[in-house]
C-alpha cells in the first residue's frame, strides 16, 4: 500500500511572496524525491479556475459576503474531491497556494463572517479533512501591498484598503497561535533567500519525519 501524501499550505496576506516560495518548495521536494503535485485556492481544477475568475474580477455589482464564502467553499469542494485527496491517495505531497485557512482570514477577519458559519461550510465541504501543516508567510501589511501594487493591475480583493488586510493579517495570527502543531509562522519580511532557507528547513525536516 502506498503511504498517503502530506498536504502542505501556504497562507499569507497580498504580496509576500507565496508564490515564489512554493516554486522553491517544491523544487527542494523533489531533490528529496517527493512526487508534488503543485496547485492552488480558489482554482486547481478547469471549473475551479472558473469560479476563481467570477471571484476575482473588479465589478460594480457589489459581491454579497455569502456569495463570495459559497463560492470560494464551491470551489474547494471541486479541487479537494477531483485532484487533492486523489493525489494525496497516490502517495504525491500537494502542495497548495491557500486553501480553508485563508477563508478564515479572509472572509472571517476581513469581511467579518462569523467563525462558526465558516467551520460549518469546512465541516460539510472537507467532513474532517485539514492541511498537515500550514506555513504562514507573515509581513508587515504595508511592505505585501507595496508588493502586489508592482505587479500591476488590482484584483478585487487587492483592491481594499490597508485595514482589511491588517484584519487578515491578525486573524492569521491568531490561528497560527491556537494551533501550532499545525501552522509555522515564517518571517517574510527577510531577504528572499533567507525566507526560502527557512522554508527549505522546515520541509526538509518534514520528509526526514515522514520516512
Ligand atoms: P492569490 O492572490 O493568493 O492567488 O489569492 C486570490 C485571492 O483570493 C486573494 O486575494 C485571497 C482570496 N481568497 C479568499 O478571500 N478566500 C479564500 O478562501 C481563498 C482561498 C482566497
Amino acid at each position: 500500500m502506498v503511504a498517503r501524501g502530506r498536504f502542505i499550505t501556504f497562507e499569507g496576506t497580498e504580496g509576500v511572496g507565496k508564490s515564489t516560495q512554493l516554486k522553491q518548495a517544491a523544487m527542494t521536494l523533489e531533490q528529496l524525491g517527493v512526487d508534488v503535485v503543485v496547485t492552488r485556492e480558489p482554482g486547481g481544477t478547469p471549473m475551479a479556475e472558473k469560479i476563481r475568475e467570477l471571484l476575482l474580477a473588479p465589478r460594480e455589482e457589489a459581491v454579497h459576503e455569502t456569495t463570495e464564502l459559497l463560492l470560494m467553499f464551491a470551489a474547494r469542494a471541486q479541487h479537494l474531491h477531483t485532484k487533492i485527496r486523489p493525489a494525496l491517495e497516490r502517495g504525491q505531497w500537494v502542495l497548495c497556494d491557500r486553501f480553508t485557512d485563508a477563508t478564515f482570514a479572509y472572509q472571517g477577519g476581513g469581511r467579518g463572517v462569523s467563525r462558526a458559519r465558516i467551520a460549518l461550510l469546512e465541516d460539510l465541504v472537507q467532513g474532517d479533512f485539514r492541511p498537515d501543516h500550514v506555513i504562514l508567510l507573515d509581513a508587515p501589511v504595508q511592505t505585501g501591498m507595496a508588493r502586489a501594487k508592482k505587479r500591476g493591475e488590482l484584483d478585487r480583493f487587492e483592491q481594499e484598503d490597508l485595514a482589511f488586510f491588517q484584519r487578515i493579517r491578525d486573524a492569521y495570527l491568531e490561528r497560527a497561535t491556537a494551533m501550532p502543531g499545525q501552522y509555522h509562522i515564517v518571517n517574510a519580511e527577510l531577504p528572499l533567500e533567507q525566507v526560502s532557507a527557512s522554508v527549505s528547513a522546515l520541509l526538509t525536516a518534514l520528509v526526514q519525519h515522514a520516512r
